[in-house]
């Protein structure tokens, strides 16, 4: 790993993972041992190491997977949904699973096309389903934290899109642990700090089988071109993705230290009479906005 400049060996790296993320747990005050935490797997390499690791740590865990009804060669979300409940099965494990198109009559392709006249690609909307879904069950199943599988590459993409359009409320918002708010329970992304590459090889060095595919929306978005540009400058310099969101976050500290709570627009005041989530609006949330638009024209 020449970002820290550290040669580990095959039996050595799944600890340093280990006793890492628990490092990250403990230093931004994530969750302790008595909590429940809700782990969001998609069936990628990092949301099922994070799950791994988190049981290995003595965490008391349960699963979430959203099949969001993406089609592919490879039958995308259906295949993502059998590994991850296989991953479950193997260990014993509490695994809670959400269909969007049996639970509002069609899948989140769809639901995007419906809403927004096929114009756009589903990503916003699948965003949008996913954060709802994730907060819906962590409040029917009463856990008290929710963790994803974001790397410090995902985490580097969103910092540096958010940096060129000077995004203030994003940035200030960007962080490995969000707190409690109200109708909306605290987020953490406990490997926020490692590479994909430090993902992937746990996962591969622990047998874990994860969905190679990725979410075949993803090709030609702007994320990905980004993190092309970003895996160039790690190539030139080593550890320069690590810094940049070290640095970021230890600047975020004085950045934003007088802002105005109450001037983010992004704060939700309002709960939706709907569904009873919090949204930056008064009335009916963008999600309860959407599903609304898509059932009103599958009627017509
Ligand atoms: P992505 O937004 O696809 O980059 O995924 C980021 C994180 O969101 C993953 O590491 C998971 O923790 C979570 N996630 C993404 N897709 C799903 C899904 N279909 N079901 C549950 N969690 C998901
Ligand atoms: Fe949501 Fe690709 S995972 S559109």
């Amino acid at each position: 790993m020449r970002q820290h400049k550290l040669a580990l060996c095959r039996n050595h790296f799944p600890d340093w993972i280990l006793e890492q993320t628990q490092r990250f747990i403990d230093k931004y005050k994530m969750f302790t041992k008595e909590q429940k935490i809700l782990v969001a797997v998609s069936g990628g390499k990092d949301s099922l190491a994070l799950w791994d690791v988190l049981q290995k740590l003595g965490y008391q865990t349960g699963g979430l997977h959203i099949n969001l009804g993406i089609q592919s060669e490879e039958n995308y979300s259906n295949l993502s949904q059998q590994i991850t409940q296989a991953f479950a099965n193997k260990r014993g494990l509490t695994l809670h699973i959400e269909n969007i198109e049996e639970k509002y009559g069609c899948s989140t392709p769809q639901l995007s096309h419906l809403a927004s006249r096929g114009k756009d690609k589903p990503c916003a909307v699948c965003g949008l389903v996913k954060r709802h879904t994730m907060n819906e069950i962590a409040s029917v199943y009463n856990y008290d934290v929710l963790t994803t599988g974001h790397n410090l590459d995902d985490e580097v993409a969103v910092l540096f899109n958010n940096v060129l359009s000077w995004q203030v409320d994003f940035l200030k918002r960007q962080s490995p642990v969000l707190p409690a708010k109200v109708g909306l329970l605290k987020k953490a992304k406990p490997f926020c700090r490692f590479y994909e590459k430090e993902t992937a090889a746990y996962a591969i060095l622990n047998g874990i089988e994860y969905i190679e595919e990725e979410c075949p929306h993803v090709m030609g978005s702007t994320t990905l071109h980004h993190k092309e540009l970003l895996n160039a400058l790690e190539n030139k310099s080593a550890g320069s993705k690590l810094a940049f969101y070290l640095k970021f976050l230890k600047a975020k500290e004085s950045l934003f230290l007088n802002l105005d709570e109450n001037l983010a627009p992004h704060d939700l005041l309002f709960t939706c009479p709907n569904c009873g989530q919090p949204t930056p609006q008064p009335g009916n949330c963008t999600f309860c906005k959407v599903i609304q638009k898509a059932t009103l024209k599958l009627a017509e």
